[in-house]
């Protein structure tokens, strides 16, 4: 079975596509810079692909001869005329139209748990769209949700433990009572991986986090207790990170993005009505376990 993963070389693809290695699927990781790719997967390597998802002329040739499409590509800031409606929704259908008339057999989309068409969040909403509209054009997509991902190379983690070691005070998002469920990247690889690899499933939607709910603020604290340290945490309104976020993406990279800050005023846990990591048979890795492989923890790992 030959597989393209649109965004096989990003922090969720490079996973999934190692894991789509290691079963002895034939994997192509597009994208549109050639890059490393397939984490965990040191023996081989995947073709690369270059293509772009907003230029609708170069999919097809992307995915022509694949049986299976993944779609793993992000955005986090808008710039210029590149909206979250431009690549949740139009291109995702565009690449998903594409699938069906290329006929490929199996479609998986990666959206966000909380993803909603009514939200007044831009990206929220453009995520909750973007589920419609894919499987408009591929009535049999698989959509899976996911909580924040955690892993080495993360946007979240990685920054959190930095922090935590090195501010005295530490500022929460609002009072640091969101929930969160974070979830080993590894281990949603491995779920889309099994998705593919099992063609039983008649469920369209999977929600997948970690095995943990925490607030935020017993999230940082379970990190300053990880490492021996004490920072005051300070409660900071959410229209306060807005306004710094709305600055902070002036920068190259930012490190904090204004739907990063309308993910984190709403709870981001699985609902519970939908299958998951247990029902692809999946015990996934607690955050405890995923701390040590974050650069620079300076703790053995484990695992
Ligand atoms: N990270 C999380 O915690 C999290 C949580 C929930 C859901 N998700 C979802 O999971 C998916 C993957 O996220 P991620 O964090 O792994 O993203 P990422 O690390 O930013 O990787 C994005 C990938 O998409 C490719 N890409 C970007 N623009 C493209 C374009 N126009 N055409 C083709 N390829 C393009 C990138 O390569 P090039 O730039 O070289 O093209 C890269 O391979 C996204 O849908 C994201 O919203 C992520």
């Amino acid at each position: 079975m030959k597989v393209a993963v649109f965004g096989g070389t990003g922090f969720l693809g490079r996973r999934i596509v190692g894991r789509l290695l290691d079963k002895g699927f034939e994997v192509l990781a597009v994208s549109r810079r050639a890059r490393r790719a397939a984490v965990g997967s040191e023996a081989k390597a995947p073709d690369q692909v270059k293509a772009d998802i907003l230029d609708r002329s170069s999919i097809g040739p992307a995915i022509a001869g694949s049986n299976a499409v993944v779609n793993a590509v992000s955005l986090y800031v808008e710039h210029g005329g590149l909206t979250f409606e431009r690549m949740h929704v139009t291109a995702a259908a565009d690449l998903a139209s594409a699938a069906r008339q290329a006929g490929v057999e199996r479609l998986v989309h990666i959206s966000g748990i909380g993803a909603d068409p009514r939200s007044a969040s831009r990206y929220i909403k453009a995520r909750g769209r973007g589920e419609g509209a894919v499987r408009n054009s591929f009535p049999d997509t698989i959509v899976l949700r996911s909580a924040v991902m955690i892993g080495p190379d993360d946007a979240f983690l990685t920054t959190l433990v930095r922090l935590v070691r090195l501010l005295p005070v530490y500022p929460l998002f609002g009072q640091g009572a969101t929930r969160l469920q974070p979830v080993y990247v590894g281990d949603v690889a491995e779920a889309v991986s099994r998705l593919l690899a099992d063609p039983i499933h008649d469920v369209s939607t999977f929600e997948v986090g970690g095995p943990r709910i925490l607030r935020y603020r017993e999230l940082v604290r379970e990190i300053a207790r990880t490492f021996g340290v004490h920072p005051i945490l300070v409660p900071m309104p959410f229209a306060a990170w807005s306004t710094l976020a709305l600055a902070a993406e002036f920068l190259p990279t930012p490190p904090f993005t204004r739907n990063q800050i309308d993910l984190m005023r709403q709870d981001n846990v699985t609902t519970g009505g939908m299958p998951g990591l247990p029902e692809l048979g999946i015990e996934p890795l607690d955050i405890e376990q995923v701390i040590p492989m974050i650069e620079g923890s300076g703790i053995k790992t484990r695992t």
